[in-house]
Order: structure tokens, then C-alpha cells, then sequence
């Protein structure tokens, strides 16, 4: 099946968003549902609140996995065909970070750039050659990377980081011409947004109210916006759509 610009609907289609119980994830899983999809909510601790949230949604239901793990991989994706029966699109929105002022490069041990590819990279990547077969029988299917604009600018919570998110905008485009047409690829990439992950960095929060060209930083509805788009529509692939009310044309 092809789909055209026209189908703006999710309806009948399941969408799995990894580290949804909260932040960025739980808002593209709120927005999809609103149009339509079922939702598999998922995280790897925070159990309570994605149960809440699936419970909340129409059609939506909960899957505890650690991303970060083959047998979580593995589970997630069990998961989902056992209770839904197919997979549409795979969002993919767990990550870590370690807070690294960039000056400190000696901070910078081989142990810290692994704990941070780890996830952001190496896990992102097998979690998409796994929902590869089932992305391709869709007829629809597509993956979302969640990234950052730390990964196209020079800032960031800690280089690592920035690099991880850069690697996976490149991965984002070198797979889309891959798996087409089947599958399309496409990226999120967002600037400061209000999340957990981003509740304290108040200075931050500050420079960007009083600098950046929209005057704000972003809420995880402004990146699930952008996300539902790039799930939609059908002739985009191997496109990393920036969300940061115009940070990076100051950073
Ligand atoms: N907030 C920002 O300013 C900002 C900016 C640019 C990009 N981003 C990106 O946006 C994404 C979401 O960030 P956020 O700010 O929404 O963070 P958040 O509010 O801290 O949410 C992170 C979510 O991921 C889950 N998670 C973490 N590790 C996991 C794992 N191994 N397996 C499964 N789930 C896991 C968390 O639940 P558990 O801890 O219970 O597992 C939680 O549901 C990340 O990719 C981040 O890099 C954020």
C-alpha cells in the first residue's frame, strides 16, 4: 500500500515509542493516540507512569523493557505482535546523557563514551534492524529518531553526547536510502525542551527565553508536532527536521 500527503491519520496503525513514560516520548505517544494509533507505551524503570499513560490513552498499553538490552530489544518487539498483531512505526526516543562541561576533555574516558553509544547509538540501531521485517510487511512503515540539535550545533550537555546525536542524524539518512520504499527514516531534531531531563538547568532555560528568535524553550508537545508530521507523511524520508524555536541560529 502507498500512501499519499493526504493521510494524516495514525488510525489502525501501531506505533511503538521507546521512553515514552514521560517528557518528549510520553507526549508523541499522547499526540499519536489523539490520531489514531495504538501506542505502545514503553520505559525501563519508571513502571507506575507508563502504565498511567497507556491506561489514559485509547487503544494504548505499556511494555517495561530496557532498550539498553538485547532481551529488552527482543521483548518490546514480542510484546507488540503478541498483543497488537503488527508494527507501523517504530519511534526511537530513549537516551542518556552524562552532564560534561565540553572544556573538560579528560573527563572524557573510554568508559563514558561507551555508556552514552551505548544506548543513543548501538541500541537505537539494533532496535531498528529488529523492527525492520515487521516496518517492511506494514506497507506504511517508518522509524523516527529522536536526536538533538547538539547534534548539528556545538553544544550540547557533554560531547559525547552531541557526537551520539550527530551519528545518528548521519544514520538516519544513510538508512533511509536503504530501506526504501518500504520503510522511511526520518529525524527529530529538538533544541532545549521542558522535560525531567531538563528541569534544572534553569540558566539554560533563561539564556533561551531572552535570546532565541521564537523567545521560548520548547514543550514536548512543539517535538511531538513535528514527530506526528514525519510519521504521516509519506514522501519524506531522510529528513532531520530541527524543533528549536530558532536556538540554532544563535548558538
Ligand atoms: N529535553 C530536551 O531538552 C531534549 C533536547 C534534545 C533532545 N532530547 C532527546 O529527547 C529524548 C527524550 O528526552 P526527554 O527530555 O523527554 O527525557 P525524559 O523526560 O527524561 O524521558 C526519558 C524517557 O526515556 C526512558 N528511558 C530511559 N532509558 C531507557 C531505556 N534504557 N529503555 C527504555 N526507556 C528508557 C525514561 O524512563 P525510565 O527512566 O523509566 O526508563 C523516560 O520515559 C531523548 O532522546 C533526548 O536525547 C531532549
Amino acid at each position: 500500500m502507498s500512501r499519499t500527503a493526504q493521510d494524516d491519520s495514525l488510525n489502525g496503525q501501531v506505533v511503538v515509542v521507546t521512553g515514552s513514560s514521560s517528557g518528549i516520548g510520553a507526549a508523541i505517544a499522547r499526540r499519536g493516540a489523539q490520531l489514531g494509533a495504538t501506542v505502545v507505551v514503553n520505559s525501563s524503570r519508571s513502571v507506575e507512569a507508563g502504565e498511567a499513560l497507556a491506561a489514559e490513552l485509547h487503544g494504548a498499553s505499556y511494555c517495561q523493557a530496557d532498550v539498553g538490552s538485547e532481551e529488552g530489544r527482543e521483548r518490546l518487539i514480542r510484546y507488540t505482535l503478541e498483543e497488537h498483531g503488527r508494527l507501523d512505526h517504530l519511534v526511537n526516543n530513549a537516551a542518556r546523557t552524562q552532564v560534561i562541561p565540553h572544556a573538560e576533555l579528560e573527563r572524557l574516558t573510554t568508559e563514558v563514551w561507551r555508556d552514552i553509544f551505548e544506548l543513543n547509538l548501538f541500541a537505537t540501531y539494533q532496535m531498528t534492524l529488529l523492527a525492520l521485517p515487521h516496518l517492511r510487511r506494514s506497507g506504511r512503515g517508518s522509524v523516527l529518531n529522536i536526536t538533538s540539535l547538539a547534534g548539528i550545533r556545538q553544544l550540547g550537555s557533554s560531547i559525547p553526547y552531541a557526537v551520539s546525536k550527530a551519528a545518528l542524524n548521519h544514520l538516519t539518512q544513510l538508512l533511509a536510502k536503504q530501506v526504501g520504499p518500504e520503510v522511511r527514516v526520518n529525524a527529530v531534531a529538538p533544541g532545549l525542551i521542558e522535560t525531567p531531563w531538563t528541569a534544572d538547568w534553569t540558566a539554560q532555560h533563561e539564556a533561551i527565553s531572552r535570546s532565541a528568535p521564537l523567545r521560548r524553550t520548547g514543550r514536548p508537545e512543539d517535538v511531538a508536532h513535528a514527530a506526528v508530521a514525519l510519521l504521516t507523511n509519506g514522501y519524506t524520508t531522510g529528513a532531520v527536521l530541527l524543533v528549536d524555536g530558532g536556538v540554532g541560529l544563535t548558538a
